[in-house]
């Protein structure tokens, strides 16, 4: 029994679609074999696998995060531009591998074009200088006239690619990273490299990063928040060790949901202890279930419907916090902890592009405060006393016309009888529900076999009240006209 209270006057803001993005990096076949396999059949004469796009765009991507990751951090951007045949093949060191450059910045362009999505690029603060990154904004985005725009269209790109959005190095704060610093070290050279970067391109907008850690964050906001407009934060997860693998993997992303809200504390303190007057949001520039690594996994590189509720609750929590958050990219999109799974004859689908794909096509761009009721369970592990056994999210669209529930029922075997009450209106009698289920949590997708999808059906008697079945193990998103 759950009960979802609905004022349709009560909002929380507005839900920016780049909370949508995905993230490639040089990561074993994410890039090589995934998005880009020239001489492939199943690819266009650029080499983009065709199929692979199509799972893309019905994903309706609004940015697209590049080159990494760990890779960017011993990257050099001018290696990977210019004639293919010219192109030094490099040992990789943040995945111990070999890098061809074959793909590099202007595929990348092109392949956001395709899409159509727009380009996220991170620079290498770890053993990258100044004036590499600074140099790469300038061959991205000024007119030809200076070095290395001419440089750009002599590679056979007159126009600037115009690439908006630019990371200030990635998890720098680890020492699994290439060029790993201290807080106050990255804090230094971040505020120089992003001095650079603005003067080269003023119109650019930053992504500092962050490090999950309100130390760390204190101190490279503090160093930087005058020159940045966004702060990354970065989440994996998985079965906690020695819990309950279905509840402790559902329990995660409210985990997430407590971060963001400290973190946007510290992010209001510092603007105004600082007065800086832009605002400045969460970038939740890697994000994704990583159970397929887990070691008690039975099916390694496939997702099951756990890992595909987990990431719809993700998503609900993610527009829940819409005014905080403002960019978020997938880690990955293709093959390497991702929704779309390829080989060189065909691809799959994953369980957890099902809630993504629903997320992005069957969501209001306003988020309501919704309040529910329901029975909860204790992950005491992660320090949540409470955690909802029904996820809701509510949201209405621009126009006013359509409302959305976005339901996530985590119990294992018994279904939710939820009560809708909603004030100030009432939705038509008929609506649809899209629902995402499977016959267990361990159900998976794989070649040839789709044990997790994404069903339509429709709902009748609704109105200001009505109550809705949610089976056991279900994602639905009830797609309601208002009255
Ligand atoms: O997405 C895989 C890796 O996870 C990324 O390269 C890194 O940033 C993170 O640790």
């Amino acid at each position: 029994m759950a009960v979802v209270k609905i004022d349709l006057d009560r909002r929380i803001g507005a839900i920016d679609r780049k909370i949508y993005g995905m993230f490639i990096e040089h990561l074993g076949r994410c890039i090589y074999g995934g998005i880009y396999e020239p001489g492939s059949p199943l690819s266009d004469a650029r080499g983009f696998r065709r199929d692979v796009l199509e799972a893309v765009r019905n994903l309706q991507v609004p940015i697209l995060r590049y080159p990494g990751g760990n890779f960017v951090s011993a990257y050099h951007w001018l290696d990977g531009v210019g004639p293919k045949d010219q192109r030094p093949p490099r040992p990789e060191p943040a995945w111990k591998a070999i890098e061809s450059n074959e793909f590099g910045t202007n595929e990348f362009i092109q392949y956001c074009r395709e899409v159509p999505t727009d380009p996220y690029l991170c620079a290498n603060l770890g053993s990258g200088s100044m004036d590499e990154a600074a140099a790469w904004v300038e061959y991205c985005n000024r007119e030809v006239g200076t070095s290395h725009a001419n440089l750009r269209a002599e590679h056979g790109f007159e126009e600037p690619h115009r690439v908006t959005y630019w990371g200030l190095g990635n998890e720098i704060y680890g020492d699994w990273q290439i060029g790993h610093k201290t807080a106050e070290d990255y804090a230094k050279f971040a505020r120089e490299c992003a001095k650079l970067m603005k003067r080269v391109d003023p119109s650019i907008e930053l992504v500092l990063c962050g490090g999950q850690e309100l130390d760390w964050d204190r101190e490279v906001l503090g160093k930087c928040a005058d020159l940045v407009e966004h702060i990354s934060y970065h989440f994996y997860w998985g079965p906690v060790r020695d819990q309950d693998p279905h509840y402790s993997t559902l329990a995660q992303p409210y985990y997430s949901e407590l971060y963001w809200q400290f973190l946007w504390q510290l992010i209001q303190q510092i603007r105004r202890d600082q007065h800086v007057e832009h605002g400045i949001k969460i970038c939740v520039d890697e994000w994704n279930n990583w159970a397929t690594a887990h070691p008690d996994k039975h099916a390694k590189d496939r997702y099951d419907l756990t890992d595909a509720l987990s990431v719809a609750i993700y998503l609900n929590a993610m527009r829940r916090n819409c005014e905080s958050i403002e960019i978020a990219t997938l880690a990955q999109m293709v093959n390497v902890i991702a929704p779309i799974f390829t080989s060189p004859e065909g691809m799959f689908l994953q369980t957890i592009y099902h809630p993504l794909r629903l997320a992005a096509e069957k969501s209001g761009s306003i988020a309501l405060d919704a309040h529910v009721a329901c029975d909860t369970y204790a992950a005491d592990y992660l320090g949540l006393p409470s955690v909802p056994y029904l996820d809701a999210l509510v949201t209405l669209d621009e126009a006013g016309k359509k409302l959305f529930l976005s339901l996530v029922n985590l119990h294992r075997d018994e279904a939710q009888h939820v009560d809708v009450l909603i004030d100030g209106g009432a939705v038509r009698a008929d609506g649809a529900a899209h629902v995402i289920t499977g016959e267990s949590p361990e159900t998976i997708n794989d070649f040839g076999k789709e044990g997790v999808s994404c069903q339509t059906e429709s709902v009748a008697g609704l109105g200001a009240r009505f109550t809705y079945e949610l089976p056991p193990l279900a994602h639905a998103v009830l797609e309601l006209d208002i009255a």
